[in-house]
């Protein structure tokens, strides 16, 4: 068995930064919570095509700093092989950023050993990057979690362990953000409608691994990758938000504004292109880029999104 990481408090802006890396947001205590969140990036060795993988995950960690963003979420599939290289590759950039980082592994990050996502956080040895755990830990020491599905199965993750598995027990009441490879809420029936491939891709256990959060009271905001599609829902308690990769179009980075105060959630999200996308292909998007989910009265319901910025920075 593994040794579960204990819950720890976060307080960013301080030890978790490098000096003079800029500002970051106050976290909790109704002034919310910004992250940056990049998915399947699939870097490769030894990248150095301007409009690579390397080059798109490089623009996508410039755009977060550039957006304030507090901390970093990384949802897997970092690398495409789970090679040593790229996956140090990719944690050492996002630890330059000075941010703090959270990762998660994905299924081709299991391509060659089962653990080499979490060798590679130690190799790294950078302070301000960590996996996320089941247990989480709370961000600013008020009311939101931040917890993580880390899988390491030897079916390049397709199960999530028991010990891996989100431990809700120990959530209470707080607002919980889980951080995922895999979505929890299987959306291949509305992928198949709109003719978008989804395939046999959702966690083997998925039911069992998801029965808890639909359980929770209190609500909880997963954050996946995986399916390299655009998609948001919610069920029960649990709203989720499917990332776009990184690797194929719609090449996105999204940003995540997470805001709680007088017993209202608020969820803004924003896809944001980092490379252009080819015209002739279609996106995978089942949802715009744009969007606001609200959690008041018990409930998770859509509303509008906030108005869009001017031009991009
Ligand atoms: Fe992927």
């Amino acid at each position: 068995m593994r040794k579960r990481a204990r819950t720890a408090t976060l307080p960013l802006g301080s030890s978790d930064l490098v000096p003079g890396s800029g500002e970051t947001g106050v976290l909790g205590g109704g002034s919310g919570l910004r992250l940056g969140i990049l998915a399947d990036p699939h870097l490769v060795p030894d990248d150095h095509a301007t409009d690579g993988d390397m080059a798109r995950y490089r623009s996508a960690l410039r755009r977060c700093v550039r957006e304030g963003v507090d901390g970093l979420a990384l949802l897997g599939d970092l690398s495409w092989s789970g090679d040593a290289a790229s996956l140090e590759a990719g944690l050492r950039l996002a630890a330059r950023t000075g941010l703090a980082v959270r990762a998660v592994s994905g299924n081709h990050d299991l391509g060659e050993w089962e653990d080499a996502l979490a060798e590679a956080v130690r190799r790294v040895g950078a302070k301000n990057v960590r996996l996320a755990t089941p247990a989480g830990e709370v961000f600013g020491g008020e009311d939101v979690r931040v917890t993580g599905l880390c899988v390491a199965s030897d079916n390049y993750g397709y199960t999530a362990r028991s010990d891996e598995r989100p431990d809700v027990s120990g959530w209470g009441e707080e607002t919980v953000v889980l951080l995922s490879h895999y979505p929890m809420i299987s959306f291949r029936e509305r992928a198949e409608r709109e003719g978008v491939y989804y395939g046999d891709n959702d966690l083997e256990n998925l039911e069992e691994v998801a029965r808890p959060l639909l359980s929770r009271a209190a609500p909880t905001v997963v954050i996946n990758g995986h399916m390299h599609m655009r998609d948001d829902c919610a069920t029960e308690q649990v709203l989720q938000i499917s990332c776009a990769a990184l690797t194929q179009p719609p090449f996105d980075l999204t940003l995540l504004d997470l805001k709680t105060g007088g017993g209202r959630i608020s969820v803004g999200v924003e896809r944001i292109p980092v490379a252009p996308s080819p015209d002739d292909v279609r996106l995978s998007a089942l949802s715009p880029a744009r969007l606001r989910w609200v959690f008041e009265e018990g409930m998770w319901r859509q509303a509008a999104p906030k108005p869009e910025k001017q031009a991009a920075r």
